[in-house]
């Protein structure tokens, strides 16, 4: 399949245009409203290094859902590009989080309990991004009960095709014997077994392969994300419970488990020289 880009489209633009004004740059600088008086010196860093994560995970999903509709016309290389970028984009994400060790323990604690209870637990691009991915769970949903629009939009992401969907529809596509799901754990036999011509012959299946390494390296990301915010949660609050009502550490923790694509893991294993 060739590598075909996207047209050039019309150009929107009327009367002269600054950076400024393209970037909405003034409106953007507008939005951090710390919630203390006198505002603390910290709270600037949690307001921006939040709002920067909420900017990428949009586009995140934005990404996402093309690679989606690469795989769902076959477009592989294509789809692959996509995914590769939102992984270069979590490549970034991770260190970021350390920025807030810049914080002490005990300042945070000065502003911590203005924020109550708002918590990242609430951040509905990023449940949506685990929900694109193939990570959908419906109980999440229920935590945005006082907020209908955040319901909406994980619903529609609940009924969308996940890009786990996408890449196993592919395969199904491309002729491997992949069983439609929800799957048994018979049928999750039957997908290793078609998985493993991949890793055995990766040449011979090049574009699947990388595209099949570039799913790996998106899951991989994303649970490094999670290793990383919660070891920064832990040096900053240690094991107090969360805003959001969870039990901090210990719920962030039993999270850095999931994974989108657990067979593309666990077919390392059946390998055989
Ligand atoms: C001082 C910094 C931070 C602390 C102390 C902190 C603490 C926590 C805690 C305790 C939770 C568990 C839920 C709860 O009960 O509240 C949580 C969840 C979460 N936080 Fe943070 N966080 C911090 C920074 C960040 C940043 C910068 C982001 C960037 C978006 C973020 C995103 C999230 C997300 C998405 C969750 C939900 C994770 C899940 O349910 O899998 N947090 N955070």
């Amino acid at each position: 399949m060739p590598f075909v880009m996207t047209k050039a489209p019309r150009v929107t633009t009327k009367g002269e245009l600054t950076y400024n004004t393209y970037l909405r740059v003034p409106e953007l600088l507008s939005l951090q409203v710390p919630q203390t008086q006198p505002a603390h010196h910290d709270e600037m860093l949690f307001i921006i290094i939040h709002q920067a994560y909420e900017l990428w995970f949009k586009l995140v999903l934005h990404e996402l859902e093309n690679a989606v509709r690469y795989m769902n016309e076959g477009r592989v290389l294509r789809a692959r590009h996509f995914v590769d970028r939102v992984v270069e984009i979590f490549r970034l994400l991770v260190p970021q989080i350390h920025v807030l060790e810049t914080m002490t323990p005990a300042e945070f604690l000065q502003f911590r309990h203005a924020l109550n209870p708002a918590s990242g637990f609430q951040s509905v691009q990023f449940r949506e991004v685990e929900f694109a991915a193939g990570l959908q769970d419906e109980r999440y949903i229920r935590f945005f009960k006082n907020d209908p629009a955040a319901q909406a939009r994980l619903r529609a992401r609940m009924e969308a095709p996940t890009v786990r969907d996408a890449y196993y529809s592919l395969l199904r596509r491309l002729g491997a014997d992949i069983p439609e799901g929800p799957w048994s754990e018979e049928d999750e036999e039957r997908v290793l077994d078609a998985l493993l011509p991949i890793y055995q012959n990766p040449e011979e299946m090049l574009p699947r392969y990388l595209l099949t390494e570039s799913l790996i390296d998106l899951d991989e990301y994303l649970g490094l994300w999670r290793e990383h915010h919660v070891r920064v949660v832990e040096r900053i609050i240690g094991h107090k419970p969360g805003t959001g009502g969870s039990s901090g550490v210990g719920y962030l923790k039993s999270t850095t488990a999931k994974k989108a694509f657990p067979l593309l893991w666990r077919v390392r294993t059946r390998l055989d020289v």
